[in-house]
């Protein structure tokens, strides 16, 4: 299984932050964005990653993670022209997919809590699995509507009147007929390639799942300053408490075994003197 973090866009709906900057890279508590979305790659045993952006942030995401091997993963990159559609990864990325599954997640979403949803999806083989999870305000969203016996009947992008509460976040599961399906769908009104219209046309031929997650996950909203210092509050109520740090991804690669234990300590050594340098030399000693 293959993995693709989409972090381009033109993130206007941040001005100012994002005039200069991309919001993929803006700070949630102790670290950049980007690292909660490729942290769940990892952890769902995702090790060939390509980061697919626009011209101006490749190079910092280049400077962030290398080729990813101090990780004990792969992390390849690939120039989005303009924002084109979600849909349009997988075209850009046809040649690193092969002939293997992929999976999709937006580089400004968050998830935390039990992933079993995630792994329990990375283990089909055929089809495509997306997600159905409660929201407030659902028409800001990809939203699901099911029918009585709780089968999804169709998905419908950002409708002014939702037909669920349910939205669908931006992590997604495919076969390899993804490339070709969305090779296949036509740009929208908004000049898009949909991943809805990828996701409806596996629902068309009965090939597609839609599991919701509980109430348990935490999937958070990054859209709007507001979103944003709230997910900073949440993460840093939770490494406060704990003492443990979330997405942080050298000791995630290091728990998966992805490294050994003397990368491991490579890897730290590489790390300028810091409270996140300390904190993995913690975790390096207390094992
Ligand atoms: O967050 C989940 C939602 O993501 C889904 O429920 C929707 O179905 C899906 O369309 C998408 O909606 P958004 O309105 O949030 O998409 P947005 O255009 O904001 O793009 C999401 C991220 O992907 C954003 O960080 C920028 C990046 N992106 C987006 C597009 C369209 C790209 O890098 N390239 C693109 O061409």
């Amino acid at each position: 299984m293959k993995g693709i973090v989409l972090a381009g866009g033109s993130g206007t709906r941040l001005y100012p932050i994002t005039k200069v900057y991309s919001k993929q890279l803006t700070i949630i508590y102790d670290k950049p964005l980007i690292y909660y979305p490729i942290s769940i790659l990892m952890l769902g045993g995702i090790r060939d990653i390509l980061i697919v952006s626009n011209r101006e942030t490749i190079p910092m995401y280049q400077t962030l993670f290398g080729d990813g091997a101090h990780l004990g993963i792969s992390i390849s990159y690939k120039l989005q022209e303009a924002p084109n559609g979600i849909a349009e990864s997988f075209l850009l990325g046809e040649s690193f997919i092969g002939g293997d599954g992929v999976s999709l997640i937006l580089g400004d979403n968050i998830f935390y809590g039990q992933l079993d949803f995630f792994y329990e999806a990375l283990k089909r083989t055929e089809g495509a699995t997306i997600f159905g999870y409660r929201v407030n305000d659902p028409e800001r969203y990809g939203v699901v509507e099911f029918d009585k016996s709780g089968r999804a009947i169709s998905i419908e992008e950002k409708p002014k009147q939702p037909k669920s509460s349910f939205a669908v976040p931006g992590l997604y599961v495919f076969d390899n007929r993804v490339v070709e399906i969305s090779k296949n769908i036509k740009p929208s009104p908004r000049g898009e390639l949909e991943i809805t219209d990828v996701n409806n046309t596996y629902l068309r031929e009965g090939k597609l799942r839609v599991e919701k997650i509980g109430r348990g996950v935490a999937w958070l909203d990054t859209g709007t300053p507001e979103a944003l210092l709230q997910a900073s509050n949440f993460f840093g109520v939770i490494e406060d408490r704990q003492g443990l740090k979330v997405a942080c991804l050298e000791e995630i690669a290091y728990l998966m075994k992805f490294i050994n234990k003397e990368q491991f300590e490579q890897a730290i050594n590489g790390i300028p003197r810091s409270a996140y340098r300390s904190y993995l030399e913690r975790i390096l000693h207390e094992e």
